[in-house]
């Protein structure tokens, strides 16, 4: 049962969540597809360029957004469809790992803005290179099984 109607049958939760969800994933894709124009190493340079700028402007964006959608789509009880188990399917767990790897990748890169100029933020820039791949990829593996879900595979 569900407790608004809204016209489309879709609870205002499930609603919320559809659109930080397109907020999320485009400001993952701009953050991916710029970043071979990104070059910050141990701080933001004096001759930061405008996607290093745009980088940590919308990495932050996304740190915010990210967190309120994992907690929206995988709080309240609802973590389980994340999790391997009886109620969650293949898909639902490379959400929730893709999830993790979303905020790993955020928390990463916000450390290594807190730490800047120090040595400690050249391990946090590598650590959320790393954590920036698995993202890469386990959004590849997301992609792949919505589209197969929908087709119906
Ligand atoms: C980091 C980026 C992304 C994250 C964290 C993410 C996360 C999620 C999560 C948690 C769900 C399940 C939502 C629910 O059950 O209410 C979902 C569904 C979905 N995602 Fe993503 N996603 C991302 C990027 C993308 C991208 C780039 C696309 C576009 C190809 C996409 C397409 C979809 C579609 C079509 C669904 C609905 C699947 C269905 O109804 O069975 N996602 N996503
Ligand atoms: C979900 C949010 C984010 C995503 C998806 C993301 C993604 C990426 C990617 C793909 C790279 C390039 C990795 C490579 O060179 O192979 C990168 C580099 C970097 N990001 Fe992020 N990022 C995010 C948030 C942030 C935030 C919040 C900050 C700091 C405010 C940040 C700072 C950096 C820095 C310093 C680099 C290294 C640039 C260099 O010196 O080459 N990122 N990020």
């Amino acid at each position: 049962m569900r407790k608004t109607g809204a016209p489309s049958g879709l609870s205002r939760r499930e609603i919320i969540n559809a659109r930080l969800h397109v907020v999320v994933a485009l400001f993952v894709v701009w953050l991916i597809v710029t970043s071979p124009w990104v070059s910050m190493l141990r701080r933001i340079p004096s001759d930061a360029g405008f996607f290093d700028y745009a980088h940590v402007v919308v990495g932050w964006l996304a740190l915010v957004c990210g967190v309120l959608y994992a907690v929206s789509v995988a709080g309240g009880g609802r973590l389980r469809q994340y999790l391997p188990g009886k109620t969650a399917g293949i898909g639902g767990v490379i959400e929730g790992l893709l999830l993790l790897a979303l905020l790993a990748t955020a928390l990463t890169g916000a450390l290594w803005f807190f730490l800047q100029g120090s040595a400690d933020a050249i391990t946090w820039r590598s650590l959320h290179i790393y954590s920036a791949r698995a993202l890469i990829g386990l959004g590849l593996a997301h992609v792949v099984a919505v589209a197969a879900h929908l087709l119906d595979f």
